[in-house]
């Protein structure tokens, strides 16, 4: 399956696509999670980034859609993959159609996670973050890591993101209302939004995820 995760910052975007990847053997591909590695390889595209995402504004299309492109590329996204994060406005999602046009493939679902905006606060408040891989996600009250300060996955140091300062997440949220809501319309003209709630406990908005991109169990990806 080919599906894009779309919801405002703290959704539980990158938490749903760990287990959905995993679920529906499909790469789990971030753009902030992309953007984040070249951060801590002080690459020169981590450093353009990192300016960017610091103030809670997208980094430039041109940059995000080539690495985007770049990563989708790669032999494990063949059969499918689950994007969080991209496309993240319509001129991102024009590409995205476009490339896919190009490799003869579309998207069979954009996946549209609600939360109210108080929950969101909430879960970025208590996010913390592993540095060795900031898809290894945990909440100091709602997804408590065994050992304080330390990642269940790989041992990693916790820490809270640069950009989930108070004053960050209110950029990303006026972000995310102007620039990238619009392409829930634009998906909505292509039939291919199914939107749930994403309130309640982790596991069950996995579930309700599964049951409305009702994905075929005969090995159709
Ligand atoms: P990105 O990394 O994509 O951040 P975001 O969209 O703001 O989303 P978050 O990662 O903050 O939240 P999430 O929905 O993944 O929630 P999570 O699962 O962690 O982007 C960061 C920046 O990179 C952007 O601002 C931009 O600068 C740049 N960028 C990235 N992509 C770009 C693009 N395409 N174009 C241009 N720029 C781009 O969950 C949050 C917390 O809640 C966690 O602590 C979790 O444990 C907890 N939680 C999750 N689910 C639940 C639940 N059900 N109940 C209780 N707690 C929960
Ligand atoms: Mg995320």
């Amino acid at each position: 399956m080919r599906i894009v995760l779309v919801g405002p910052p703290g959704a539980g975007k990158g938490t749903q696509a760990a287990f959905l990847a995993k679920k529906l053997s499909i790469p789990h591909i971030s753009t902030g999670d992309l953007f984040r590695a070249n951060i801590s390889q002080q690459t020169e595209l981590g450093k353009l980034a990192k300016s960017y995402m610091d103030k809670g504004e997208l980094v430039p299309d041109e940059v995000t859609i080539a690495m985007a492109k770049d990563r989708m590329s790669q032999s494990d996204a063949e059969n499918g993959f689950l994007l969080d994060g991209f496309p993240r406005n319509v001129k991102q999602a024009e590409a995205l159609d476009e490339m896919l046009k190009a490799e003869g493939m579309k998207l069979d679902a954009v996946l549209d996670l609600e939360v109210p905006e108080e929950e969101v606060v909430k879960r970025i408040a208590g996010r913390r973050t592993c540095r060795n891989d900031s898809a290894h996600v945990f909440h100091v009250e709602y997804k408590k890591p065994k050992s304080e300060g330390v990642c269940d996955v790989c041992g990693g140091e916790l820490y809270q993101r640069e950009d989930d300062s108070e004053a960050t997440v209110r950029k990303r949220l006026e972000v995310y209302h102007t620039q990238t809501e619009p392409i829930i319309d634009y998906y909505k003209a292509q039939g291919l939004v199914v939107t749930i709630t994403a309130m309640g406990k982790v596991e069950e908005v996995t579930q309700r995820a599964l049951e409305a991109l009702h994905p075929k169990d005969d090995g159709d990806k």
